[in-house]
């Protein structure tokens, strides 16, 4: 299987795990975007599920699919959520935010019992940070909460470059939120725990893309069928 199918056929596992009358969360991205065509069309086939998107691009998606959506609003607590990443470490840290999502992201994978991360092989990595870390910051002031970043990681680990997210057409990516993003070449994150504490206490910073502890279990997709891994 190539990238795409293991995208595929991690997603397909996942919705094994989809029970009728489940409150979901549904992620971003080119994997999740597989799992709420396959939830889509259990749903047309008469599966009773309610679910909450962690964006704009999935809330579109999944109305065409035909899945009823909520909010955390109307449903504060969730079931399930199921969604892509970027890097997975051996303890099911996780990267996430490469697709601009990461703050909605965290807040219904926070409001989940359960989350499981899908992903093909290529996610799954010995220590986290050769991705760039996303880190969502308020556009107020933007160069000096760069700089206050850059002075918090320093003082955990070396901290390479620092760069503002470019959306299309030269113009400076904004979130769903209307926030910016900041992408952190970090090389290695050896202590992710760490690192995201610090950066939870930058004024500024609204969110970052280091999931620890939340993801319950990974399934991924492999050339040749997918792995399971929980959470010990
Ligand atoms: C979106 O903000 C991200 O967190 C995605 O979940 C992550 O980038 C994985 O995306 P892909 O499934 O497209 O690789």
């Amino acid at each position: 299987m190539n990238a795409d199918a293991q995208k595929r056929a991690a997603a397909a596992r996942a919705v094994e795990f989809v029970l009728p009358g489940m409150r979901l969360g549904l992620g971003t991205g080119s994997t999740a975007k597989y799992f709420v065509e396959l939830v889509g069309e259990r749903v047309r086939a008469g599966l009773d599920i309610i679910a909450v998107p962690t964006s704009e691009a999935t809330q579109v998606q999944a109305k065409q699919c035909g899945i009823r959506l909520t909010t955390l609003e109307e449903t504060p607590e969730l079931d399930l959520t199921v969604d892509g990443a970027d890097e997975i470490g051996p303890d099911l840290s996780l990267i996430k935010g490469g697709g601009g999502a990461l703050l909605r992201e965290k807040i219904v994978a926070t409001a989940s019992t359960r989350m499981i991360v899908i992903a093909d092989q290529s996610k799954w990595v010995g220590t986290l940070g050769q991705f760039p870390l996303p880190i969502e910051i308020a556009p107020f002031g933007y160069a000096a909460t760069l700089r206050a970043v850059e002075k918090t990681i320093a003082t955990i680990q070396r901290c390479g470059p620092i760069t503002l997210r470019q959306g299309k057409n030269g113009h400076v990516f904004v979130t769903d939120g209307g926030h910016w993003i900041i992408d952190a070449s970090l090389g290695r994150i050896d202590d992710p725990r760490a690192i995201a504490h610090a950066l939870s206490g930058v004024p500024g910073v609204m969110e970052h893309g280091l999931f620890v502890g939340l993801a319950n279990m990974v399934i991924i997709g492999e050339p040749d069928g997918v792995k399971l891994v929980e959470q010990s």
